[in-house]
């Protein structure tokens, strides 16, 4: 039994050498900022949560990632659990209350409640669509403003580059009721037992729908010669329109600014979003993604083949069902 079940992801904290570089790259990527000091960057995007990236001045560095806690109840439970430092209040923008661990690898992990949403008039909105035959849009023109920035609505997801991805999956269940969605192993050679490549995995929200993994972790002995960090930060967007613009703003903008497409775009397999992978100034992978799929706690964790992505003609590693295939740089330990 988990000591408690976290109800969202929060937000990442990373920590860069140059906050005014950090500050343009999330800018272009479709941040708004929230304040600047010397040591700290705070970034927001269009929907209600004060920010979704944080960013600590410093050595190139992936600190840690926020849960929200469903009650204070559960905070200080979790506080007194033994892994989890003593309560302290945020002075971060709608402040709150949180508790601090180090995951197996080293990695932060801090959950938090009571921080208070921005007021917001009302959360962007799709257009309308005109799709399989659905007329949903008449007398309305689908406009958008060329060269804007992409719409965020919220922090959806990281991933992470683990030493040891059964033992770290084994450590968030018994936390925070982290649960495995899919993990992926492809077939061992006969006598030998299955690597896990990687574990797409999800909070336990019981019957209430969650996403397809708030938490992905692939092995750092496979792609990152040994060096647990970040993978990536993925942050969702309002739809797939935005996907592409911020793919054509920041393509745009790569050279200027030392960007660098990493994967895109596409869409996966494993959780099904449409996906464009990011590299900023400092190689930290960030995700811009929408459409994903959405589980309750009834479906049990499948295993899964990497490889078999279903063209036997044309097989590659790489959770593709359209668009590029997997960069060879995915992971690596440049983005850690
Ligand atoms: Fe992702």
């Amino acid at each position: 039994m988990p000591v408690i079940k976290v109800t969202d992801v929060a937000y990442p904290t990373l920590q860069c050498p140059d906050l005014d570089i950090q500050e343009q790259f999330l800018i272009h990527f479709g941040m708004h900022t929230v304040s600047k000091s010397d040591d700290t960057l705070i970034m927001r995007g269009d929907g209600p949560q004060q920010f979704i990236e944080i960013c600590k001045k410093g050595e190139k560095k992936f600190i840690s990632t926020a849960f929200k806690a469903a009650s204070m109840e559960d905070l200080k439970t979790l506080s007194k659990s033994g892994a989890f430092s003593d309560i302290e209040e945020l002075t971060t923008p709608g402040e709150g209350f949180i508790t601090k661990a180090k995951d197996p690898d080293g990695i932060g992990v801090e959950v938090v409640f009571g921080i208070k949403d921005r007021k917001i008039d009302e959360l962007p909105k799709p257009f309308p669509t005109n799709e399989g035959g659905q007329i949903n849009r008449v007398n309305q023109l689908k406009r958008f403003n060329k060269g804007d920035t992409p719409r965020i609505i919220r922090f959806g997801h990281y991933g992470i580059n683990s030493l040891d991805i059964e033992k770290s999956l084994k450590w968030y269940n018994e936390h925070l009721g982290i649960i495995a969605t899919d993990i992926l192993q492809p077939p061992a050679p006969l006598g030998e037992d299955p690597v896990t490549v990687g574990i797409f995995a999800r909070l336990d929200k019981g019957s209430t729908p969650t996403d397809h993994h708030s938490i992905f972790w692939l092995n750092a002995h496979l792609v990152s010669e040994g060096i647990a960090g970040l993978n990536h930060v993925s942050f969702e967007m309002l739809n797939i329109d935005d996907v592409f613009m911020g793919h054509e703003l920041l393509k745009r903008k790569a050279k200027e600014y030392d960007y660098e497409l990493e994967w895109g775009v596409g869409r996966h397999y494993q959780g099904s979003q449409i996906f464009d992978y990011w590299r900023s100034p400092f190689k930290q992978v960030h995700e811009h993604q929408t459409d994903g799929d959405y589980l309750d706690n009834s479906i049990p964790p499948q295993i899964l083949n990497p490889m078999d992505d279903g063209d036997p003609d044309y097989p590659e590693f790489g959770p593709s069902q359209w668009g590029a295939a997997i960069s060879e740089t995915f992971g690596n330990k440049e983005g850690t």
